[in-house]
């Protein structure tokens, strides 16, 4: 199979091709990346000689090159290409509109123009907003996404979904709770609070801290997409959760533990503006259909990306040092 994967070069994105190109002989990918401040080649140096694996740079929401590409024998599509970052769709929405949404439509053309087999769409829980204390989010719950990220990337969901309704393209639609693993840009909380607690930094907690996520390992929401990619039925979505609900008080509290250090590095911040208070997924549908579940523990996982990122600095102190910081300081005041 030919694979097209757009943002590639992202967190996700590198651990699926990584992931993918190890599990299948039989794939080659073309990754399209325009390289934001999130992509990163390096996290990819370990196929970037394989004949199987080629990198182009570009945007997905250049119709020119994305046509380009596209017509040259691609298969099948995975779209990972995105504004991730909540924090920054508040502060700045307009890139959000103009990857998630017109990106993703100059994809969804060409790949109808070119007869492409398979799209998958990456989608996110966040499209569903957010839950009570109760409940899960089921692939039928309404959609009520509340920040800029998440509206945009409920936009993009519609718009793949439409796609098959209007066009017959075979797309399928995954939603996926909070990713945990390897080279995830430290503005996210799992590596920001493990960068800085290596560094004896503040770990900057958000409002009361009792904000939920459904916490997956990035493996196995790579396996989840390999399987929705090989087994999905074309206009389904399927929700791709680890069924493992953390608050973050208690993520931060099993880094200090991991690291050996001290409460005293909690710091409680002004709390996000529209912050979703719980998120939890109900993945029976890709259970049931396509006998996908996750298959790392947490306390496995996250033990082995805590180490990840104390064995490879290098990687994240050359992000660190750099425009992340200003940013951050320019958003969230001083960090000491
Ligand atoms: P990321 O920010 O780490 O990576 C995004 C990648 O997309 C980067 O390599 C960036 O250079 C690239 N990109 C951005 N704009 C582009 C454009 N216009 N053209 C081409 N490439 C572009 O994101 P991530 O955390 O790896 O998330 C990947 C996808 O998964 C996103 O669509 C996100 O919405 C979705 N998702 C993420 C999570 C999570 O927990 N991180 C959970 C569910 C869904
Ligand atoms: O649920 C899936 C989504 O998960 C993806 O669609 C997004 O792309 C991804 O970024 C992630 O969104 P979140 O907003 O849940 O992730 P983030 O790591 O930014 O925040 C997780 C929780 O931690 C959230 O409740 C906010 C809180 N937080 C975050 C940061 C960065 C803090 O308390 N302090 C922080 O410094």
């Amino acid at each position: 199979m030919k694979l097209l994967v757009t943002g590639g070069a992202g967190f996700i994105g590198s651990n699926f091709i990584l992931y993918l190109l190890q599990k299948d002989a039989d794939v080659t990918i073309v990754n399209l990346d325009v390289l934001t401040y999130a992509g990163n080649l390096e996290n990819l140096t370990a196929v970037e000689s394989d004949p199987r694996y080629t990198f182009v740079k570009g945007d997905i929401a250049d119709a020119e090159i994305v046509g380009r590409v596209m017509g040259g024998g691609i298969q099948a599509v995975v779209n990972f290409a995105a504004e991730s970052h909540v924090d920054r769709s508040i502060m700045d929405p307009d890139a959000f509109i103009r990857t998630n949404i017109l990106g993703a439509n100059v994809l969804l053309t060409a790949a109808r123009d070119h007869k492409v087999e398979r799209f998958i769409q990456i989608s996110t829980d966040e499209v569903y907003g957010s839950l009570g204390p109760t409940g899960l989010f089921t692939e039928d719950s309404p959609l009520d996404p509340t920040s800029p990220y998440s509206a945009s990337k409920t936009a993009a969901d519609l718009l793949a979904l439409a796609y098959h309704k209007t066009f017959g393209l075979p797309v399928m639609v995954t939603r996926c709770s909070n990713n945990y693993g390897p080279y995830q840009f430290p503005e996210k909380l799992i590596p920001l609070f493990v960068t800085n607690a290596i560094q004896d930094k503040g770990l900057p907690i958000y409002g009361d801290g009792k904000n939920i996520r459904d916490w997956i390992y990035v493996q196995d929401h790579s396996r989840a997409i390999e399987t929705v990619l090989k087994k999905g039925k074309p206009g389904e979505v399927y929700n791709v959760g680890g069924s493992n609900e953390r608050t973050n008080i208690e993520i931060t509290d099993y880094i200090l533990k991991e690291l050996g250090k001290p409460d005293s590095l909690k710091r409680y911040v002004t709390d996000r503006p529209g912050h979703d208070r719980r998120y939890a997924i109900d993945s029976t549908k890709i259970k049931r259909e396509l006998g996908w579940a996750p298959a790392f523990s947490f306390e496995q996982a996250m033990a082995e990306t805590v180490a990840w990122y104390a064995n490879n600095r290098p990687w994240w102190e050359a992000i660190k040092s750099g425009r992340y910081q200003d940013y951050y300081l320019k958003h969230y005041g001083k960090l000491e």
